[in-house]
């Protein structure tokens, strides 16, 4: 829809075809760092963790220099703007002018819409010990952020190779992360795509959907945030397709899983994989003791959403005369239950609002609840400068909003009080957690507090950013050029906010 854009309005599609060629190049000087002697010890840790020399080329791996401005003399040498690298997410400016280089002595992995045009970027740290820049205190990944381009959730790693093997098998694997992909891919399995370790959304549910309805997700069974997970591939059961999981051995993913045990022992456990309903009944009978009256409600609960996202009416009664004998409750209960979830509302609205896993619960809300219960002082403070609203799990804005009003009404804020006011596991146990964590040294607290609420900030603008994304490509679709010119204007501004 590109030719159609240029007519409306040549400005931003000149960005976008722009946002495309800066990717193409960088991905190029990426992948082509990789081959040079500089970046030995990335490739060596490439290949000593089995990725193949043709697997490297064939995803265009790369290596971001150890160097503050590598990209940025090599886009300088083709006149291109640092404003527009910026935009492209692949420098970031200095608070004293300037600007320098997002992606770092990192492996860098493109990552590439389904004509393989690279969208952005994700950048894995080398181990320990193996670069002059590797802190501890450094994320394992850091991705481009949303760009012109680039919108998170909307497409799936890996499927521009994959898609004719999806369609094939008519069946698709589902796993998390990069190297989950790329060892089975190539071992052979070719009809795999990876979810880059955000929750499923619709977006990517559909556009697998084209190629195949039957899905196949190979899980990691640590996940704390398991149930939650699970309820996120509600998804594919609203889109009519049909899920299956497999569950991988304690400390395995699926990466390390082939390489220790063949990708012959992975694909029988593809093949023996369970349906989404037995395997979610079985994680909460392990989690919630289905003898008791409080553990049926609790699993009925967790059920009855999915069973209400099936559009069969004959599997829906199938299903509901299952969880009755599994539970041991006459069916006209469960179906009462299930009336009041009919239209699903608030079962969606939790599902929109809580888009994330709560096992991936920002470590930066984490940190801060933290540091409230420790000190109730803290709790002024940080309500001066942000709203529950600016926490953006739904369990840390509950647990904040909670916060600010007993604080307002001067109670007691400690831990214990106020597990009190919460029934959800998930939000008790992020409070037991929060009290767990490691302490903060009193010379370091204040900074620290202040660290947090600007990153806070700076995250907050960040979902503006991806909602106004939304709407930009919702008025290019529509062809509302008036509307589009205003969105893009009010995102560049955002865009110089800092
Ligand atoms: N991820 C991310 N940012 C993070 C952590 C994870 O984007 N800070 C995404 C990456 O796409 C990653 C996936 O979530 O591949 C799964 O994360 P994780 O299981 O932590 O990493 P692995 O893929 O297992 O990476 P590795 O094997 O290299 O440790
Ligand atoms: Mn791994």
């Amino acid at each position: 829809d590109l030719p159609q854009m240029q007519k409306q309005d040549p400005g931003v599609s000149n960005l976008i075809t722009q946002l495309y060629k800066i990717n193409e190049l960088a991905t190029s000087f990426y992948a082509d760092n990789l081959s040079a002697s500089s970046a030995s010890q990335a490739k060596s840790y490439l290949l000593k963790r089995g990725i193949k020399e043709e697997t490297i080329k064939l995803f265009k791996l790369g290596f971001a220099p150890d160097k503050w401005d590598g990209l940025i003399n090599y886009f300088r040498a083709k006149g291109v703007s640092l404003s527009l690298l910026e935009k492209a997410g692949l420098v970031l400016a200095k608070g004293s002018g300037g600007y320098y280089d997002r992606f770092r002595n990192r492996v860098i992995f493109p990552i590439f819409d389904i004509k393989s045009r690279s969208l952005g970027f994700g950048a894995r740290l080398l181990p320990e010990g193996t670069g002059t820049d590797s802190g501890n205190a450094q994320a394992k990944y850091i991705n481009s952020p949303e760009t012109g381009i680039y919108i998170k959730g909307r497409n799936l790693y890996g499927l521009n190779l994959s898609k004719d093997y999806i369609r094939d098998a008519d069946c698709a694997i589902v796993v998390e992360g990069y190297l989950d992909f790329l060892a089975p891919f190539q071992e052979g399995i070719k009809n795999i795509v990876a979810s880059l370790g955000t929750a499923f959304t619709q977006e990517q549910a559909r556009l697998l959907k084209r190629y195949t309805h039957n899905i196949v997700i190979v899980y990691d069974p640590d996940d704390a945030g398991q149930i939650a997970t699970l309820r996120t591939l509600d998804v594919f059961i609203e889109e009519e397709m049909d899920v299956r999981v497999v569950s991988l051995p304690r400390g395995f993913d699926p990466d390390l899983f082939v390489r220790k045990e063949g990708i012959e022992v992975f694909k029988d456990k593809v093949k023996n994989a369970q349906g989404l309903f037995d395997y979610k009944l079985e994680a909460l009978k392990s989690r919630f003791n289905i003898k008791e009256a409080q553990g049926k409600a609790k699993i009925a609960s967790e059920m009855l959403p999915t069973i209400n996202r099936l559009k069969n009416a004959i599997l829906k009664s199938e299903y509901i005369k299952f969880l009755s004998s599994q539970l041991n409750v006459e069916e006209q209960y469960i179906l009462q239950e299930l009336k009041k979830i009919k239209g699903g509302k608030a079962y969606q609205d939790i599902n929109q609002a809580a888009p994330k896993k709560p096992a991936n619960i920002n470590p930066t809300e984490k940190l801060l609840i933290k540091l409230m219960l420790d000190e109730a002082g803290t709790i002024s403070r940080v309500k001066e400068e942000l709203k529950p609203g600016d926490f953006q799990d739904e369990i840390t804005s509950k647990i904040v909003s909670l916060m600010f009003d007993l604080a307002g009404q001067g109670k007691n804020i400690g831990a214990s009080n106020l597990i009190n006011y919460f029934s959800e596991e998930a939000i008790s146990r992020l409070i037991s957690e929060s009290t767990l964590m490691p302490e903060v040294s009193l010379e370091n607290k204040e900074r620290i507090i202040d660290d947090c609420i600007t990153r806070l900030k700076s995250d907050r603008l960040k979902v503006k950013k991806q909602h106004l994304q939304e709407e930009i490509t919702t008025a290019q679709r529509l062809g509302n050029d008036a509307k589009l010119h205003l969105l893009i204007e009010e995102f560049n501004n955002l865009t110089k906010m800092r």
